[in-house]
């Protein structure tokens, strides 16, 4: 998740503005996440928990973050792994106490081994207990273990805290508005995600198995300097791609089919979040590419609705807008629009929302609604999201005509917005007809 090349976030400046927000008599209790077995000796790739990493870019395992305002021995706590010259032959290098006390600039810096022993102490005179919860069930007892150790001393008159409150809170908030390091990193997540989408259009060939060109783009990603996937690629020949999570990736594509690629990479701990379909054959037939018109048409509309001010609401129902006019026009849908509309007769097609917040996991954090009406919050700049309108035939459907039996089409971009406007971070990678047949053809 440290990648020398890439700018560095001034962690320090987002736990000082955490620090003023938790105020005097709370504490924060945040620890990275925990590594997972496999099965037996093999371990899943470690990755800090987002949170966590957010506040302190330190990518290690076994490491726990406190922030307690006011506290006399430093307000910003860090407890990691020290040392260990055997372990580290074995696992690989560890910062250590001091090390990762400069790297993460962080007043106090202690052995994780210590953490059951000082964090009671922390806990004491503190009314609001800030950590994850329900994350993780073990920290959770973990966290009521201490909480207890400290009430035990409430006859002599310690204060232990009495209300619990999930760190999630604040830091979704914080994670929702991204800085201009973040921005710089998402350019570069969505950027190498574009490229890897660029080289799948132009390696895709009929006879090629999914996993095949799952390849080609991971390639490409790694290539690049992803430490990892955003999230499981999405490679679907033909009627797989009306299969909305399909990773099995293992089937044959087929010439006059298309291909629906949902796939990303991480940079510095950003997702890129794209998807583009295409055929085999690097043509697109006439009933395909009816559907794909529809789909990009709702998408332009979807993104003209991306605007600093609008309700985050409305880029969905612009899409929707789009899509429902269409089936109508193909005849698959033959209601009137508010009745479609209000009915939702269109989700047998279309049945996902057009996006999501996009940040350090794809689907990221961040309220959608808000206020005591729980309405649509509006968009501002620094947020970021993907714009990803579908249309899907599963084989089979009532009331499609043959002809589009089979198509599953997505559309997926990411956003950036500022007070220019908004950004499409993965234009890189082409979405219109034109392009897309060149560029397979060997052009562009
Ligand atoms: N790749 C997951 C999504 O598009 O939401
Ligand atoms: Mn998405
Ligand atoms: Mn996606």
């Amino acid at each position: 998740m440290s990648d020398l090349s890439l700018p560095r976030p001034d962690t320090l400046a987002r736990r000082r503005r955490l620090l003023a927000q938790i105020g005097q008599g709370g504490i924060l209790v945040l620890p990275t996440a925990r590594e997972q077995i496999r099965n037996r000796d093999v371990a899943y790739p470690f990755r800090p928990d987002s949170d966590f990493f957010y506040l302190t870019a330190f990518a290690e395992p076994e490491a726990l973050l406190v922030l307690a305002p006011g506290h006399g021995e430093g307000e910003q706590i860090l407890f990691c792994r020290p040392r260990d010259p055997e372990r580290e032959t074995w696992d690989g290098r560890r910062a250590g106490i001091e090390g990762a006390r400069e790297l993460c600039q962080v007043d106090q810096c202690y052995s994780i081994d210590k953490v059951d022993e000082l964090l009671p102490k922390l806990l004491e005179n503190r009314s609001v207990l800030l950590y994850p919860m329900g994350v993780d069930a073990s920290f959770d007892a973990r966290v009521q273990t201490w909480r207890n150790q400290a009430r035990s001393r409430s006859r002599q008159g310690i204060g232990y805290p009495m209300e619990l409150v999930d760190s999630g809170h604040f830091l979704q908030e914080m994670r929702l508005h991204k800085d201009a390091v973040e921005a710089d990193l998402m350019r570069a997540a969505a950027g190498v995600s574009a490229a890897g989408h660029r080289h799948g259009m132009r390696q895709t060939r009929p006879g090629m198995w999914e996993y095949q060109l799952q390849a080609e783009i991971e390639y490409v990603f790694q290539r690049q300097g992803a430490a990892r996937l955003a999230y499981s690629s999405i490679v679907g020949g033909g009627a797989n791609g009306c299969i909305l999570h399909y990773v099995e990736n293992r089937d044959e594509l087929r010439d006059g089919d298309l291909v629906l690629v949902d796939a990303g990479a991480e940079i510095g701990g950003y997702a890129g979040d794209i998807t583009r379909t295409w055929p085999v054959n690097g043509r697109f037939s006439g009933p395909q590419r009816d559907i794909y018109a529809l789909v990009l048409a709702s998408q332009k509309a979807a993104i003209a609705a991306v605007q600093v001010g609008r309700p985050v609401s409305d880029y969905h129902d612009a899409a929707v807008a789009v899509l429902v006019d269409g089936l109508r026009d193909l005849g698959i849908l033959r209601q009137g629009r508010e009745e479609i509309l209000e009915k939702q007769l269109y989700r047998p097609f279309y049945m996902h929302r057009t996006g999501h917040w996009l940040g350090m996991d794809v689907h990221d954090v961040g309220a959608y609604r808000q206020g005591s009406e729980q309405s649509w919050r509006p968009l501002a700049a620094g947020m970021a999201l993907t714009v990803e309108p579908g249309l899907y035939f599963a084989p089979g459907l009532e009331g499609v005509p043959a002809a589009y039996q089979g198509i599953g089409i997505r559309i997926e971009d990411d956003l950036l917005l500022s007070e220019q406007g908004a950004e499409i971070l993965s234009a890189g990678v082409p979405k219109e007809i034109e392009e897309i047949e060149d560029l397979m053809a060997g052009g562009l």
